[in-house]
């Protein structure tokens, strides 16, 4: 167990992390790491973090989930250090929500990472769709655990508001303003509510998705762990101006812009929200449309952080994500960024071998991304099926669109046909049909 010093000022929201070990459980990342984790996360949400503890267990406690000698612990720590938030890193089921509640005393929040990743999204949410989404989620995860307790402890929280609005209590933001006093029933309506809202906005959205998609633009989706540098890959492909920030989950809405590619065809690079181990499983449902989207790119770009100590780690959570979502069967490309960080740029060779078609580049410098894009651009276009077509020249308009979206790879001009053989896009394939030998 790990006590941190006792500051002479007290910041208004401090918290205590606890990790739990459950004997026999496969993880992603080890419980220290973990907690290392949790502990950005908390300051991502403006937490001060005052102290950590751990512990394996065999069987969890039905009413402190940690044994008594070790919780009993905790609360003198979490006291010794005047601290207002207890924080574990797994969901805590309704009732260990509760009981752990009751034994902390009125003085303490007792919060999950699962409240906190809601409540940051909460905070990072700008669209309308985005805070719609986090607001769904939220209420999913409280309507469970709301009772008179909580509800008890959710008016000496109050206060704040995060942009998607929060029911206040377990979060760490409180209610948006009229929240607090809600029972169950309220919030019931109020999921009706968001599920009928979120249904208008993606049917507009998918009207613009099918825009989008007669424009005839491959598009390409950038996924990868929280933080590992997608927003600065896709200023640095586009040359825009993406927000870009040293925090986890800084972006929460799609942004998509046109890249260029080496041999003059173009393509969309659509940046999605970040990927974390135990990302809540209200909030993949809340934003599955959105995740769904990553479904629909004809290749996916994952950005890798491999500076970091969990690079293998995180990108195998980034995987089980990808198939928690159903998204088995887009080819991908592997930027393993930040290589500019390395004091031994050569250490990455060993680590190629290890991810699929690895490209090691740093996105802050610029180094590697020329090889990127090509290698970006070949994935694509082997992606795509190949075809022999005979089009007559008054079909101007395919034989752009096989020049711009396809691959040509032998070209032959009869007297009323150019004869075309090469590669187009599974999605325009419809449109050659006739032409095709
Ligand atoms: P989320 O919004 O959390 O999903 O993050 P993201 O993957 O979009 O990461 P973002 O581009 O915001 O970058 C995270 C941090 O890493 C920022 O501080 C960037 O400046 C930094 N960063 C990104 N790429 C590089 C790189 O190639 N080298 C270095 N040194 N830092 C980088």
């Amino acid at each position: 167990m790990k006590k941190f010093t006792r500051p002479t000022e007290l910041p208004k929201e401090r918290a205590f992390l606890v990790g739990v070990e459950l004997h026999d459980e496969l993880r992603i990342l080890s419980t220290e790491d973990s907690l290392i984790e949790l502990s950005l996360l908390a300051q991502t949400a403006g937490l001060i973090v005052v102290g950590q503890a751990t512990q394996r267990i065999r069987h969890p406690n039905p009413k402190t989930l940690l044994g008594s000698g070790k919780i009993k612990e905790i609360r003198s720590l979490v006291h010794e250090t005047v601290t207002n938030i207890v924080l574990f890193d797994d969901e805590l089921s309704p009732r260990h929500q509760r009981e752990l509640e009751k034994f902390f005393g009125e003085d303490v929040r007792v919060v999950d990472r699962t409240a906190l990743i809601l409540d940051i999204f909460a905070l990072h949410a700008s669209t309308h769709e985005g805070s719609l989404q986090v607001e769904l989620a939220q209420y999913e995860y409280r309507l469970p655990r709301l009772t008179r307790a909580w509800t008890h402890l959710a008016r000496q929280a109050g206060g704040g508001g995060g942009r998607a609005g929060s029911v206040g209590g377990v979060g760490l933001r409180g209610p948006g303003e009229t929240q607090l006093e809600v029972d169950r029933r309220d919030i019931r309506r109020r999921i009706a509510h968001l599920r009928r809202q979120l249904d208008k906005v993606r049917a507009h959205r998918s009207r613009y998705r099918e825009r989008r998609r007669r424009a005839e633009i491959p598009t390409i989706a950038l996924v990868g762990y929280t933080n590992s540098g997608k927003s600065t890959l896709l200023n640095r492909v586009a040359n825009s101006n993406v927000l870009v920030a040293d925090k986890l989950f800084a972006t929460l809405d799609p942004t998509t812009r046109k890249v260029d590619l080496p041999k003059g065809r173009q393509a969309l690079f659509t940046d999605t929200v970040g990927f974390i181990q135990k990302l809540p499983t209200t909030l993949v449902a809340a934003f599955r449309a959105t995740l769904e989207e990553i479904g629909e790119a004809d290749l996916l770009l994952h950005v890798v952080d491999i500076t970091h100590p969990n690079a293998v780690a995180q990108a195998k959570s980034v995987r089980a994500t990808l198939e928690e979502i159903e998204v088995t069967d887009v080819p991908m490309v592997t930027a393993l960024n930040k290589i500019d960080l390395l004091s031994n740029p050569q250490s990455i060779v060993y680590s190629v071998d290890e991810f699929e078609r690895a490209v090691p580049i740093s996105a802050l410098t610029g180094d590697g991304i020329p090889t990127l894009l090509t290698i970006t651009e070949q994935e694509l276009f082997n992606a795509m099926s190949p075809l022999i077509v005979h089009l007559p020249y008054k079909e101007g308009r395919l034989i752009n669109l096989i020049h711009e979206q396809g691959m040509i790879e032998n070209i032959q001009h009869g007297q009323n046909a150019v004869i075309i053989e090469g590669r187009v896009p599974d999605r325009l394939l419809n449109q050659f049909i006739e032409y095709i030998n």
